[in-house]
């Protein structure tokens, strides 16, 4: 993997780990593969190769293998790579799973559709990486190839934020949750506080948060066209009601 000079949050493979069971729980995994037909269905894909960018440890990846598409994976963490090996080892799918920054990975032409899922989308302290994504993700695609990209919409944020929640895991910890609109309204800082057999541990991450219209822009800027956005997998609008907003663009 390239190496950067700027560390970032998401660079701390610690994060990851500590935040594995509770971000990527049994239900989240039950949850992919449920949704994963209504996702082939909104990215209506020509053909069967799908690039997963920051595919994470797979829950996509391998449901869309089990699919019968042909998978290839991408992520920068080592660690939730060999999550994803070995789950798709159980599984029984063939995934190529390759270890890269999604401001790195490139590969002409090579993919009739692109995903970004669970908010993978918008990490990075200078915008401009926000844009170098979506050059690469359209470069790696036939033409008329599909992208989808699904992050959490400013909107439903603008909505529905509270500054602080708290939550009881069923493992008896308690999660307790910050969250800080910063920059304009064009980030958010969270700041998440697990306590847990009297153990209390913190993670802080930040990102960039779009509207339905400022994500349209981008893709539009870059050359993506009919861009449609959507509140969920169903391929309902993206309206006042909307939890997830989820962008499709073609090549
Ligand atoms: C919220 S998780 C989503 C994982 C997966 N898409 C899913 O739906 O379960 C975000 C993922 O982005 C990856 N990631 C973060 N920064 C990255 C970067 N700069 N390049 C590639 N992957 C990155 C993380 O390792 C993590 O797997």
């Amino acid at each position: 993997m390239t190496e950067r000079t700027k560390r970032e949050w998401f660079d701390d493979d610690a994060f990851w780990v500590e935040m594995y069971p509770f971000m990527f729980s049994e239900q989240r995994f039950a949850d992919a593969a449920a949704a994963a037909d209504k996702l082939a269905t909104l990215a209506n894909p020509r053909g069967k190769a799908i690039l997963d960018l920051c595919c994470g440890p797979g829950r996509f990846s391998i449901a869309l293998a089990q699919k019968g598409f042909a998978v290839t994976g991408v992520d920068r963490t080592a660690f939730l790579l060999d999550k994803a090996r070995v789950r798709a080892g159980r599984a029984g799918a063939t995934i190529e799973w390759i270890q890269a920054d999604m401001r790195d990975f490139v590969r002409p032409a090579a993919f009739d559709a692109v995903i970004s899922m669970f908010t993978s989308f918008g990490y990075f302290d200078d915008k401009q990486d926000d844009l170098t994504v979506l050059r690469n993700m359209l470069t790696s695609l036939k033409p008329g190839g599909t992208c989808v990209i699904d992050v959490v919409g400013k909107e439903w944020l603008a909505r529905v934020l509270q500054p602080t929640t708290s939550e009881s895991l069923p493992d008896g910890s308690v999660l307790l949750k910050r969250h800080e609109i910063f920059d304009d309204w064009t980030r958010i800082r969270n700041e998440l506080i697990l306590t847990r057999d009297g153990r209390t541990s913190t993670f802080k991450f930040h990102h960039t948060i779009y509207s339905g219209q400022e994500l349209r822009d981008r893709l539009e800027l870059i050359g993506f066209r009919d861009v449609r956005l959507h509140g969920n997998l169903n391929g309902d609008d993206y309206g006042p009601r909307a939890e997830r907003l989820i962008a499709v663009a073609r090549k």
